[in-house]
């Protein structure tokens, strides 16, 4: 409690996402179009202007803040902002590919990052390609071992499945996760943008279904552990790790959403399956904006919190706006 952000349904928001840049040296097949056109920078949030939203949340009750993308990592000086975050009374965690992390793992846990949440989709160099569209399956290995070296509370792995594409591999990459001590969820893809790669009914590949395969491998049984996210976890007796299951289609887990985003260009989004949003970037670039002004629109901004998103796998998509502007 002690938030001053609650919600028309009496959700208490502690949990901000705030996206950094919208850009990523991937373009993985769920996420982006292929010719995804990236934001101009004067559009962009600068360093300064998410740092002043950040403290501003943290002063009405966030407790907990995530940096995500796009890739939060390919966003030019981000360390001189993840040490200030460092520094504000907050869990601070980030969602990343991996792509860089030999080099940011142990920058990022000194500054004060408490968890990392790296994407694998794959341990198969050829699927990794056409996942993510690129080649740089070795980095983001090599960057998950520079991750374990470097002493994060938790490393969670995400995985998006796709069925026919990877998901004959979840046995495999938790008996990965096994192997390296790592926390693993399973995603089941939302319908974000239109994308030509696949059709998303076809893919669905549903939680409960991964579970029956695991079950004949790995002795899972649910847990009441929570991360503050949708996940939610089962443990295996010979085992420390978590594996968890991120489920928009077939369990809704919006009832206890604690959490809002802002997007890289400053909106900020109520809803990841929606476009409720309130202007924060046009505020905060007016010449008297004060801090009050900020804390009003934000406090305002909670009753335009919808219940719930309606993803319908079966029709176009209905929200046109990309993965890479929310970081999921
Ligand atoms: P924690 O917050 O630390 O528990 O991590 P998380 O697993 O929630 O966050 P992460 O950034 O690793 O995202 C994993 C997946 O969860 C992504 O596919 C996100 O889009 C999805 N996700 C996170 N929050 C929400 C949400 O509020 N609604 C929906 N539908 N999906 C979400
Ligand atoms: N549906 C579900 N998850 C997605 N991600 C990216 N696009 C989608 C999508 N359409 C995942 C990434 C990353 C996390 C932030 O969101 O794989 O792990
Ligand atoms: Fe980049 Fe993440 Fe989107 Fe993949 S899912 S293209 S890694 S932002």
């Amino acid at each position: 409690t002690n938030t001053d952000l609650i919600d028309p349904y009496g959700r208490q928001i502690h949990y901000l996402r705030l996206s950094v840049t919208d850009r990523c040296d991937f373009r993985c097949v769920y996420c982006m179009g292929e010719d995804m056109q990236f934001l101009p920078r004067e559009q962009v949030l600068s360093l300064e202007e998410l740092l002043r939203l950040a403290q501003v949340f943290t002063t009405l009750g966030v407790r907990k803040i995530r940096l995500t993308g796009g890739e939060p990592l390919v966003r030019r000086d981000l360390m001189w902002l993840v040490e200030r975050l460092g520094a504000l009374p907050v869990e601070l965690s980030i969602t990343t590919n991996g792509s860089q992390l030999t080099r940011f793992a142990k920058p990022l846990q000194r500054a004060g990052v408490n968890r990392l949440n790296i994407s694998l989709d794959t341990l198969d160099a050829e699927r990794f390609r056409r996942l993510t569209r690129t080649d740089r399956l070795p980095q983001v290995l090599a960057g998950i071992d520079a991750a374990r070296a470097a002493g994060f509370d938790r490393i969670k792995l995400n995985t998006v499945v796709l069925n026919g594409r990877n998901d004959d591999e979840v046995p495999a990459l938790v008996a990965f996760a096994r192997r390296h001590g790592l926390d693993i969820s399973f995603i089941e893809e939302m319908p974000l943008g239109r994308i030509s790669d696949h059709g998303r009914a076809e893919t669905f590949c549903s939680s409960d279904t991964l579970r029956a395969r695991l079950a004949s491998r790995y002795q899972l049984t649910p847990s009441a552990e929570r991360s503050g996210g949708p996940s939610r976890y089962y443990r295996m007796p010979d085992s420390d790790i978590r594996v968890g299951f991120i489920s928009p289609h077939s369990h809704n887990f919006c009832g206890d959403c604690n959490r809002v985003r802002l997007t890289a260009e400053g909106r900020l989004l109520l809803c990841l399956g929606n476009e409720h949003a309130v202007d924060l970037r046009a505020l905060l670039r007016q010449p008297d904006c004060h801090e009050d002004m900020l804390r009003q629109a934000i406090i305002d901004a909670m009753q335009l919190k919808p219940e719930r998103h309606h993803f319908d796998l079966d029709e176009e998509p209905q929200i046109l706006r990309f993965m890479n502007m929310t970081g999921g």
